[in-house]
Parts: C-alpha cells; structure tokens; sequence
C-alpha cells in the first residue's frame, strides 16, 4: 500500500470539521494525532473521526516522530507561533486563512520554511471548489487576453459571526477584510495571475457592528467585545499597471449580498461563480456559458486536504505558494493602514 501523510490536527473548532471530514475521504493522509486547548473539544473530535491521540498542548503533538505534517485550524492570532514551531519540528504546514494577520508574520512563516526545506501552504479552499478549477483551466489558455481590472466582493448582509474569534482585533486581526476578504482577494489573484501588488488605499467602517439596535441574522453577540470594522472596500494597483477593487462586510445593506469575483482582459471578461466568459467572437458580442457542473466534484477543503498531501508525498512544490500568501496578506494589511492613515500605501512585501 502507497504510503499515507500522517497528519496532526491543531484545533479541532469549526472549521476542523470540514478538514476532518476531507481527510477521511481521501487515500493519501491519515489523521494520527489531534490537539486543542479545550479538552472536551479534542475529545469530541477524537471520538468522532476516530483519532488515536489527543494532546492538549500542541507542543507535545510536534514531538511525535510519527507526525509527518500538522495542519493548523486554530484562530488567527496563533498561526505564525504554532507554524513557525512546527516547521522547527521537521513537519509540514497546512494552515488556514489567513496565513497570518501580518506581513511580518508571514515572513518569519517563510523563513522557517526555507530553513526546515518542509511545505508551507495556506488553506486557501476556494481555489479548489470546482468552478475555480474549471475558470482557472480555462484561463490558462490565455482566454482573456492582457488582465488590467479585477472586482472582488465578499458581502454579507447582517451576518456578522458571533462565535468564534471573529469581533476581536487582537485574535482576528480585523473584521470581514481580512476573515473574508481573503478568500476572495486570493482567488481572485489566482485568476489574474498577479501577485505583485505596488500599491493599496483602502477604508474601513465600524458603524453597523457595534450597534445593539440592528438585527443579526447569525443571532446575538456582544456589541461591546466588537472592534473590529464591518465594511472595507480597497483599490489595489499592480506593478504590470493593472488594478484591483475589493470591498468586503459583514453587515451590508445590499440585496444581493454574495462572494464573487470577475476578472477583466483585453480579450475577455470572467465572472466567478456565474461561470461566464463574457467576450467578442468574429464582431459579435458573446457571453459564455461554461458547463462545469461535475457532478460528484469533492467540496473545496477535501480537495485542499488532498492536494496537499499529494504535493508532500510528491515532493512538489506548494499548491498554495507562501509568497503569494504574503502578496495577499501584505495587501489587507496595507489596507487597513490606508484606512487609519487616509493616505495611499506602499505594499512592503
Ligand atoms: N476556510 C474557511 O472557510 C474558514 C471558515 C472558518 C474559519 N476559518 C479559519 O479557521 C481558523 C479557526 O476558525 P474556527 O472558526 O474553526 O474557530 P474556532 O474558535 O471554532 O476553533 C478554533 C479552535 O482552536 C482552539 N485553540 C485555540 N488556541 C489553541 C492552541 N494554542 N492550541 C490548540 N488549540 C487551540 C480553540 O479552543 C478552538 O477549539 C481561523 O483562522 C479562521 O480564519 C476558515
């Protein structure tokens, strides 16, 4: 039998689940340890997935010689430690998103990764859902032409999480710019295949989230423990002259309040996830329909689980590369520095 990755989980909150649930479809990992600081929650996870270990102190899974990789699902303020003392113990790294709240962090991130010559890659799942890996195919062909503009929305209206860490700076790093932003700030980098950003000003607002008077669709939480803003929208420009426009909330008054991204090139336009390539054939204006629909296409953080343990196993380079996760971090960051500034900011990467 091929040999399986023998992965740690650390974390098992929320957004373990969906990775748990990835590792036990596919063949080429296997969870042999997991790790929370709450230890009815290990337990709850152990029990479930049929884990062998738990620990309540991550520092005891790094120990384990048998751990080839652990991945990371614990709140952002966390990651760089917990990655940093990881790739020191020889294991490989799946973190999730963000990679980091800082650019600082993510290069020390970076620089552990060198030293240990181990894989770093951030659980970035929506470049893995099947309408990415479909558009992304198709654009490789050079369908669009030369990129110049991209929008990127992550809206919500009046869903702000209440659970979790996702209303305090100092776990989070910020409201929905960088919980949600980031997911579709990436893919749609992914898509225009730009990772050099020069450039960013940006604004935030803190207007809606911290008043007790507004409904949440996601139920009560506490007003008072909210710093975090609710609304951002940011302009990016790009070394190559292209740009980018970002808007991302919590609690937007918006009827149609989604994720979503299109991409625009000299040839093309792509909308995600309607799935259109909207274009010029022959002096006639087009709009395409692309008919990806698999129909038993695994969910975005299965495919995320398996590519990478494949990309270990394989010895292969990171499916989600470190340096565009610093591009991607470097941008919210500077962001959120224009928003405090008013000023333009230079990207520092
Ligand atoms: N990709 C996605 O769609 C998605 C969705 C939600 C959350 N996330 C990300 O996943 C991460 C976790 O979010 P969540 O919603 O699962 O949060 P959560 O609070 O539900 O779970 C985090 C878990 O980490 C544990 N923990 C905290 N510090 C620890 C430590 N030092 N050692 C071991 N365990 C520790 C907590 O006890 C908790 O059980 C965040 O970075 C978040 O941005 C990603």
């Amino acid at each position: 039998m091929a040999r399986k990755l023998r992965i740690a989980i650390l974390g098992t909150g929320g957004i373990a689940g969906a990775h748990l649930r990835g590792y036990r479809n596919i063949s080429e990992a296997e969870i042999v340890a997991a790790c929370d600081v709450r230890a009815d929650a290990v337990k709850k996870a152990a029990e479930e997935y049929q884990i062998p270990r738990t620990e309540t102190d991550y520092r005891r899974v790094l120990a384990m010689k048998d751990v080839d990789a652990v991945d990371i699902c614990t709140p952002n303020a966390y990651h760089m430690p917990m990655t940093v003392a990881a790739l020191r113990a020889g294991k490989h790294v799946l973190c999730e998103k963000p990679l980091a709240i800082t650019t600082a962090e993510v290069k020390k991130m970076i620089a552990a990764r060198d030293k240990s010559r181990k894989m770093l890659m951030c659980a970035q799942h929506q470049r893995f859902v099947a309408p990415s890996l479909a558009l992304k195919a198709l654009l490789g062909g050079g369908t669009l032409g030369e990129v110049y503009f991209a929008r990127a929305w992550a809206n919500r209206r009046r869903q702000v999480p209440g659970w979790g860490n996702f209303i305090q700076k100092k776990v989070a790093g910020g409201g929905p710019c960088i919980d949600i932003g980031v997911h579709i700030l990436d893919l749609t980098m992914h898509l225009m295949e730009n990772f050099k950003p020069v450039s960013v000003t940006g604004v935030t607002c803190d207007k809606l989230g911290r008043n007790p008077k507004l409904m949440n669709q996601w139920g009560e939480y506490d007003r008072k423990k909210f710093d975090v803003e609710d609304f951002a929208a940011g302009f990016v420009r790009f070394a190559n002259g292209a740009a980018l426009s970002l808007e991302c909330s919590f609690m937007l008054n918006e009827k149609d309040p989604t994720m979503r991204c299109s991409v625009f090139g000299t040839k093309a336009g792509a909308m995600w996830p309607e799935m259109e390539i909207i274009g010029e054939s022959n002096r006639v204006l087009t709009d395409t329909k692309i008919a990806y629909t698999p129909k038993n296409a695994p969910p975005g953080h299965e495919q995320e689980c398996r590519v990478f343990a494949q990309a270990v196993l394989g010895g292969d380079k990171s499916p989600v590369p470190a340096e565009q996760s610093l591009a991607v971090v470097s941008i919210l960051e500077s962001l959120y520095k224009s928003a405090a500034t008013g000023k333009e900011v230079k990207v520092a990467m």
